[in-house]
């Protein structure tokens, strides 16, 4: 394997890993030879993913922790540098939505949980990692949009679409910052991916969806952790704050 495409003894950090797209990158990185850091608020299936990888030749932990909370986010990259000393690729995957009520019936409470969640979820992995990517002048930092922050079309609630809507302003500024560093900041924008919460979430619509879909399904978790890999790769260092739409033509820009 070229240089360009070797992440081989690297250390990958996924938070939102225990499940979904989150846990695909983490095993594709593992099978690349990186050393995977697996952050989620979900104990059980987090442990569950790193003894998938451990048990596959991979080398891997699991660490608790909410990506919204700084304190944890600090905790878990504290961790990570105390056992590998680096973190050269931070993938973040946490977030989501329950249910697409109409716009007025998002309450506050319901409105800030929502941005809290997909952006600030985003953001405080990003704010602990950094400082240790900046120590090594060298990182890939890859943020999972949606499409629906791409387009009013996908059906989503409001303040998720307008949270994945700025996840991609808050990667396109903080590739600028970070461009002097050897830090690449992207976003991947999947569409319809078929993970465990979307089979559940959109059951009743999932033909209507698949027929919107111009390859003619949803995606798999692989595909999406598939253009993840490349962006995290030390050949991507020309590709910073672009964002990519994932989704089988179902939007194009
Ligand atoms: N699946 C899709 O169709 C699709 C489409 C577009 C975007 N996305 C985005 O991709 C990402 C992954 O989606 P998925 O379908 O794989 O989801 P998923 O629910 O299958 O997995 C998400 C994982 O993140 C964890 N998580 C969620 N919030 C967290 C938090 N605050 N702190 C720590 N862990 C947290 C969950 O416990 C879970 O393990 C999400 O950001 C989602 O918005 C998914």
């Amino acid at each position: 394997m070229s240089e360009l495409s070797s992440i081989k003894g690297q250390v990958a950090v996924v938070s939102g890993g225990a499940a979904g797209i989150g846990l695909s990158c983490a095993k594709r990185f593992a099978a690349e030879g990186a050393k995977v850091a697996i952050i989620d608020r979900d104990q059980n299936l987090g442990e569950a993913g790193i003894s998938s990888i451990n048990n596959n030749d991979g080398e891997g932990i699991f660490v608790a922790g909410d990506c919204t909370s700084d304190t944890d986010m600090d905790n878990a990259v504290a961790l990570i540098k105390e056992k590998w000393g680096q973190l050269d690729i931070l993938v973040n995957c946490a977030g989501g939505f329950h249910s697409v009520p109409p716009l007025e019936d998002v309450d506050a409470a319901a409105w800030r949980a929502g941005i809290d969640w997909n952006l600030s979820g985003v953001y405080m992995p990003m704010r602990s990692a950094i400082p240790l990517m900046k120590n090594n002048k060298y990182g890939r930092i890859i943020n999972i949009g949606s499409a629906s922050g791409r387009t009013g079309a996908a059906i989503a609630a409001v303040d998720y679409s307008a949270a994945k809507a700025a996840v991609a302003g808050l990667s396109r500024r903080a590739a600028v910052e970070l461009a002097p560093f050897g830090i690449t900041v992207n976003t991947i924008s999947p569409g319809t991916v078929m993970t465990p919460r979307i089979a559940v979430l959109h059951k009743e619509r999932m033909a209507a969806i698949e027929a919107s879909i111009p390859v003619g399904r949803l995606g798999s978790s692989e595909e999406i952790a598939h253009a993840v890999w490349y962006l995290a790769t030390p050949g991507a260092s020309f590709t910073t704050g672009a964002t990519f739409d994932i989704n089988g033509g179902q939007w194009i820009g």
